[in-house]
């Protein structure tokens, strides 16, 4: 089968990698993809706004299935044009994509199916919020309504904060809703599910280091580095995960007339209580999706397709009992300013089963590889445990010669320090 992936980032390389090792994958075609990507398929020159010019393409080259990587073309209602010209896609709707579109829209439905997530209220004048603030001291949590890549949200640890938050959010739009929520303590965790709509089947935990700096210190990214399993989400944990957060959701939204298609990417706050909702994603996380495509051992084509043709019941998945950690190399600047246009080398010959690295913002120039984005690196090593894991691939970084880049090197720091505790 011919399949269309939709993607630049290193999660699309991952599940690029992922996705031609499967008997089911006759030719990959990725757009736009990356300077990683390029020996894993054909790359054509698609403008993936242009929906029309995406869906004509599908059908001229026989595709059996298009991936959709990112959000923005989900929100934007891609997998609705694809599947009305009837060609099977894994991504959901974008009156499903609302899980992730809209935070008032997640909080309203966790309402309603009883969810455990932290209470809010949602404002859209400036001087209601203010006043709920008033009478709501910090810690308290300020988020913009809509897609802001991450950087929406504050948690403010003063009112001063707070209310510079709220500033902030109603300066950039006056017509700006916001949701200011209660503040939750507990460890974070991502669990991911895959959905055709009515069956979630569990698709590997994970956690992720949002801060730039070493200590979980500095600005919020998109993510500096990740590991999988995450130790807090055992066996216990994950079917309370399920049977309380994603199968209402999936019953919800099945209610609703929009069925979610795809993989639910389910941000917890994890505490003595439980699990709480922080937030859900329609998409593989970046770096998550790399160090879960490291452990995925079953055919990740035909547990996609079966999403996608809602045949995803009876579906296992199998994964590596071994531990994956990706380290990201991001340009000197990120996640404010940075340049572009430098060479990256010492690549080529650390690659194996068990060591990748996982392209992002680069570009192929010839035989060169060029520095072109924020996030620029993902290398990611498989161990027997966190502690394995994390000095194979810093070993690796290591041997990577590209001086305007860096990392941090404290990437799995609590589950090492987990496995040092127990031994
Ligand atoms: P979000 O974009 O909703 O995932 O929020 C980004 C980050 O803010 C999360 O990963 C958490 O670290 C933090 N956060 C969000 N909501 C809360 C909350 N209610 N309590 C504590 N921290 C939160
Ligand atoms: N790494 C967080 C995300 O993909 O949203």
């Amino acid at each position: 089968m011919n399949i269309l992936l939709i993607g630049s980032g290193g999660r699309e390389h991952a599940l690029a990698w992922a996705m031609v090792r499967s008997p089911l994958c006759t030719q990959l075609h990725i757009a736009p993809g990356n300077g990683g990507t390029r020996d894993l398929g054909i790359h054509p020159d698609l403008d993936i706004d242009d929906h029309g010019a995406i869906v004509g393409y599908a059908r001229q080259h026989d595709v059996g299935l298009v991936v959709i990587g990112p959000e923005a073309p989900l929100v934007a209602g891609l997998a609705d044009d694809l599947r009305a010209a009837g060609i099977d896609v894994f991504g959901p709707s974008a009156e499903a994509a609302q899980l992730e579109g809209s935070k008032t829209f997640t909080k309203q439905l966790c309402d309603r199916m009883n969810i455990p997530t932290a209470a809010y209220a949602s404002f859209s004048s400036h001087d209601a919020a203010r006043d709920h603030l008033q009478n709501n001291p910090a810690p308290i949590v300020v988020k913009a309504d809509g897609l802001a890549a991450g950087k929406g949200v504050t948690v403010a640890m003063s009112d001063e904060a707070a209310l510079a938050a709220l500033e902030a959010v109603f300066t950039g739009d006056a017509e700006a809703t916001v949701v200011i929520e209660q503040f939750l303590s507990g460890e974070e965790a991502s669990m991911f599910f895959l959905c055709d709509g009515t069956t979630a089947l569990p698709f590997g935990s994970a956690q992720d280091h949002k801060r730039v700096g070493d200590g979980d210190t500095g600005p919020n990214t998109g993510g500096m580095g990740a590991y999988s399993p995450a130790p807090i989400v055992d066996e216990a944990m994950a079917l309370r995960v399920q049977r309380e957060i994603v199968e209402p959701t999936l019953q919800g939204m099945s209610e609703d007339g929009r069925p979610f298609r795809g993989v639910l990417f389910v941000g917890l706050m994890i505490d003595a209580d439980g699990p709480k909702l922080i937030e859900f994603n329609v998409r593989f996380g970046d770096p998550e999706c790399q160090v879960l495509m490291m452990r995925l051992e079953s055919d990740l084509v035909s547990l996609l397709l079966a999403c996608a043709r809602g045949d995803l019941a009876g579906q296992s998945a199998e994964w590596s009992k071994d531990t994956a950690l990706t380290v990201v190399l991001a340009a000197e600047g990120y996640p404010g300013s940075y340049e572009k246009g430098s060479l990256i080398k010492g690549l080529p010959d650390i690659h194996d089963e068990t060591i990748q690295v996982f392209h992002a913002g680069t570009q192929r120039v010839e035989k060169q590889i060029q520095a072109v984005g924020g996030r620029v690196l993902n290398v990611t090593a498989l161990g027997a445990n966190a502690t394995q894991a994390q000095q194979r691939a810093y070993a690796a970084v290591d041997r990577i010669d590209w001086p305007e880049g860096f990392c941090r090197r404290d990437i799995g720091w609590r589950a090492v320090e987990r496995e040092k505790h127990d031994g």
